[in-house]
């Protein structure tokens, strides 16, 4: 077995998916370890869940991870790998993705290419989808690239949705297949290399 890659979980929200991937770091063997957690905005909910762990984490101010890459030095100092979006809603600049090629993933709570875009997160997508008489849903998983929802997909699970699914509903259901799924993909992208 070769040593876990090391990997950063960025969030801006809850954290209910970076807390799935931290705790399935936690079995013996995983592919990977969570080096570090990084987050949009200082009330982040998954910045409790790393303080849990003794995972180290770094608030980002917008400008400066925008417009200089000072974030670079930082994860190089972390070691780290690979970075995993969990609801991370800023778009990921040039620098970072020139930096990290094919190794940035994020999760989108819809079939992607529908549903995805600028604005499309949270509860819009749900309600998009459910003003759309879609007849299933579920999480893409998908490589990053400077735009939003477009880099390569990787994985997507579905659920069926009935007429009777609020858009309350859905986001339940999407959400759950989120965290059955997403630590074991980041596991298997990070095996096959
Ligand atoms: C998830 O629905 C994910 O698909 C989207 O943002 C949400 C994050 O939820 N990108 P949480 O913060 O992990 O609870």
């Amino acid at each position: 077995m070769s040593q876990p890659k090391n990997i950063a979980i960025f969030i801006s929200g809850g954290g209910s998916n970076a807390r799935k991937i931290i705790e399935y770091s936690l079995v013996e063997d995983c592919g990977f370890k969570v080096a570090m957690l990084v987050a949009s905005k200082p009330d982040a909910g998954g910045l409790l869940v790393a303080a849990e762990h003794n995972i180290p984490t770094l608030v980002l101010d917008r400008k400066t991870f925008r417009e200089t890459p000072q974030l670079l030095s930082i994860l190089k100092e972390f070691d780290i790998d690979f970075i995993v979006l969990a609801g991370f809603l800023w778009l990921v600049p040039t620098y970072l993705v020139q930096a990290f090629p094919d190794k940035i993933v994020n999760i989108h709570p819809a079939l992607l290419p529908k549903f995805g875009g600028k604005g499309m997160y949270g509860m819009n997508v749900h309600r998009a989808v459910k003003a759309a008489g879609e007849t299933e849903s579920g999480p893409t998983i998908h490589f990053v690239n400077e735009r939003y929802d477009e880099g390569n997909i990787i994985a997507q699970f579905s659920t069926p949705i009935s007429p009777e699914d609020t858009a309350e509903k859905i986001a339940a259901k999407v959400l759950a297949l989120e965290h059955a799924h997403y630590a074991k993909v980041v596991e298997e992208v990070l095996l096959s290399w």
